[in-house]
């Protein structure tokens, strides 16, 4: 029979294994390992834990139609000194003294995001590296963005920001899997279930982006973020990724003035051909790339996808392309959705609600 441990206490971080100070016991039982790596039975003499490889639980089993899967990022890790990684170009600041920081998690192409940990309470962040000699800083900005938005489902708290003579370091709420990552996960295949549930969010948080007055002008799979696994949250899409935000509204509230002759800002691929074509983008943009995003979904790829080198042909792919073949095999309803956002004019106000019900008929 197996000595009882002394003093087992559960750990406050990874919540899934216990510790001692002599002794480690993984959470299932199944293993009882002192410093030594010794069975503990065999070795009564040491003193003290230092470091212990963390060792994933068992795979957590969901049911078939529940939509995120648990990420790798989120087994029991548990952000040791030893697991701390440096951030290029960060020695020490304000950001570093209060969280260590583990492996990288995302890469956009303006920052890399890492997991990191507070060193007082062991909360689990998400740390946004951007360096400062790339070509658009836009990092201090996002984060004013964000703080500026009240809180609301879907909007990931941000904490702080900090900077050396290198990098901007952004620390915000960590949460799960992307849609593109999900997507993939998923071996490229959602069920009209699940297209619904995501659309549906998505149009959610893009109104209450608009109703604060702001575009995100980068609508894409990769800029919808799940919720922490674990959390009550994890079925909640987040938007993120405000780097590239703008104001629709001015602070007399009124709208911004169409323009024409605009370099196209976003995702060549999910942009409204308005974009495309120089026009200031407004709400009608977001709300169409949500609708192309969705069909990018359904079929697992765009028409133009495959001439990104060619900004022209990508136009013109775009603009030739008939929408019964942009729709092609999904639903009647998105050619109801696309020749409702490209009716819409410029500074109209899109009915979200309509949109939604669009696609709860589906
Ligand atoms: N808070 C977070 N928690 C977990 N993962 C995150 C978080 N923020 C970002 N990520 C991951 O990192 C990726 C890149 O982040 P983000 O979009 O903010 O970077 P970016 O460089 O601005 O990207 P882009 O190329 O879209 O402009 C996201 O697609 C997502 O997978
Ligand atoms: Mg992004």
């Amino acid at each position: 029979m197996a000595t009882p441990l002394p003093r087992l206490k559960k750990d406050r971080v990874a919540g899934t294994f216990y510790r001692t100070t002599k002794y480690v016991r993984w959470w299932d039982g199944e293993e009882l390992r002192c410093e030594h790596k010794l069975d503990v039975k065999k070795c009564g003499d040491c003193l003290g834990l230092k470091t212990v490889a963390p060792r994933l639980p068992p795979p957590i089993q969901l049911p078939p139609t529940v939509t995120p899967i648990l990420s790798n990022h989120w087994p029991a890790l548990i952000i040791t000194p030893s697991t701390t990684t440096v951030i290029p170009g960060v020695k020490t600041n304000s950001v570093t003294s209060k969280y260590r920081v583990s492996h990288k998690i995302g890469r956009g192409s303006f920052g890399t995001v890492y997991l990191g940990a507070s060193t007082e309470s062991n909360e689990r962040v998400a740390i946004k590296v951007e360096e400062m000699n790339c070509k658009v800083p836009q990092l201090q900005y996002e984060y004013e963005v964000y703080s500026r938005i009240p809180p609301a489902i879907g909007v990931p708290r941000v904490y702080s920001i900090a900077k050396n003579s290198k990098v901007h370091l952004m620390v915000m709420e960590l949460l799960g899997d992307d849609l593109e990552t999900q997507y993939n996960k998923l071996n490229r295949v959602f069920t009209l279930e699940q297209i619904k549930d995501i659309g549906s969010q998505m149009l959610s948080r893009v109104e209450y982006l608009h109703s604060q007055g702001i575009l995100h002008r980068d609508i894409k799979p990769d800029n919808f973020v799940y919720g922490s696994p674990h959390g009550e949250h994890a079925k909640t899409l987040y938007l993120i990724d405000l780097g590239l935000s703008k104001r629709w509204q001015t602070s007399d509230h009124k709208h911004i003035p169409y323009r024409e002759g605009k370099s196209p800002v976003g995702t060549q691929r999910y942009m409204s051909l308005n974009i495309h074509l120089g026009h200031e983008p407004s709400r009608r943009d977001d709300v169409e790339s949500v609708g192309l995003v969705l069909l990018y979904f359904i079929h697992g790829m765009l028409p133009w996808q495959g001439l990104k080198n060619d900004k022209d042909k990508v136009i013109e792919k775009h603009a030739s392309t008939p929408l019964d073949v942009l729709c092609g095999k999904a639903p009647v309803q998105f050619v109801e959705y696309i020749s409702y956002c490209r009716a819409l004019k410029f500074e109209s106000k899109p009915d979200y609600a309509y949109l939604r019900r669009l696609l709860e008929r589906i």
